[in-house]
């Protein structure tokens, strides 16, 4: 079985978007799959953030994880920072990684270009964190949304030359970018992915709110004045993102549902896409509220870090005898 991995980012309350672009891929692949799947709380703190707030939100991450299906028993879910492995071999494929590279890092650049000037060490280096994240096991491949595409594309190099100065260590990963769901966006401003980390509260859905919430958000979503119920992002981003949303819910092609609301106005459709958005949502929080109740959430995340301690232990072990850093046989 081919093994996939991936990290989520809980800066904030988890979306709408990160369940469509993410979580239900996951359920989804960990049948086909060795699944890894972590909570990268390391990464979330290369920009402040609150530590009560903070943690509140990695709970929830790893709960509504399994909320959504996520399956002890396939997947191993488990918490970054337990494995210390990571930090360690991050440090290691940080003196083969130049500068250079991490320079034209885009995430980086951008904040650069926008002026921020808080910019930490760690929201530099934090690429390379997510090297060694993937190639401590071995992933094949990474389920990742487009922005992380360059950091999966930095992970290949630092691995391939790895590989080619010290002898074959690592597996080269392949990113996987998944085509349905792949970018939700805003309700405010739908040329905007929905982003956990929004201030704008109204474009965003998060996958606990309530259906009123939900109801209220999609109703009011900006749309355009062609009142035509068609797929075109570049004219009519607003509508094309509830259609999107509407067929990655329920997993049929956007031809489907074009299909199937051609007629209507955009009031019935929003009415729509919001029943489908709440019935998308009530079990996962059924089920979350029920996780916790229970000790499964603490109990899935020991054997997770159990069972990656022994992976990337032997990994990290095998990285510093071919750098010539681990001197006993
Ligand atoms: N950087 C990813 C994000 O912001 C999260 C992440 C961290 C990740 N380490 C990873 C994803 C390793 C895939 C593989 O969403």
């Amino acid at each position: 079985m081919k093994r996939m991995l991936s990290g989520i980012k809980p800066t904030g309350e988890l979306t709408l978007g990160n369940y469509l672009g993410a979580l239900k891929h996951f359920v989804n692949y960990q049948d086909t799959y060795e699944m890894f799947v972590f909570i990268a709380n390391l990464h979330t703190i290369t920009v402040y953030q609150d530590p009560k707030q903070l943690a509140k939100h990695l709970k929830d991450a790893a709960t509504l994880y399994l909320a959504s299906g996520l399956d002890p028993e396939k997947a191993t879910v488990f918490l970054q920072s337990d494995v210390l492995e990571h930090t360690q071999l991050s440090f290691i494929l940080s003196c083969n990684t130049y500068l250079g590279e991490m320079n034209r890092m885009t995430q980086y650049k951008d904040k650069v270009s926008q002026g921020e000037t808080n910019l930490t060490v760690g929201f530099y280096s934090y690429p390379t964190l997510m090297a060694a994240d993937i190639l401590l096991y071995d992933a094949d491949f990474v389920p990742v949304g487009n922005d992380q595409k360059q950091h999966v594309e930095i992970t290949r190099d630092i691995a391939e030359r790895f590989n080619n100065r010290y002898s074959k260590t690592f597996v080269v990963p392949e990113p996987l970018i998944p085509i349905a769901g792949a970018r939700i966006m805003s309700l405010s401003d739908p040329t905007k992915k929905m982003s956990k980390s929004d201030a704008d509260n109204k474009g965003v859905i998060y996958m606990l709110d309530s259906p009123a919430q939900i109801k209220k958000k999609i109703v009011a979503a900006k749309t355009d004045s062609l009142n035509k119920i068609q797929y075109d992002p570049e004219k009519q981003p607003g509508i094309s993102n509830l259609i999107q949303i509407m067929a990655a819910c329920q997993e049929v092609p956007i031809a489907h549902v074009v299909a199937a609301y051609e007629d209507a106005n955009y009031g019935t459709f929003k009415k729509a896409v919001a029943e489908v958005v709440i019935d998308t949502l009530a079990p996962i929080q059924a089920r979350y509220h029920e996780i916790n109740q229970s000790d499964l959430m603490e109990k899935t995340l020991a054997a997770g870090k159990a069972k990656a301690q022994r992976i990337a232990a032997k990994k990290l072990v095998e990285v510093q005898k071919k750098i010539g850093i681990e001197i006993r046989e």
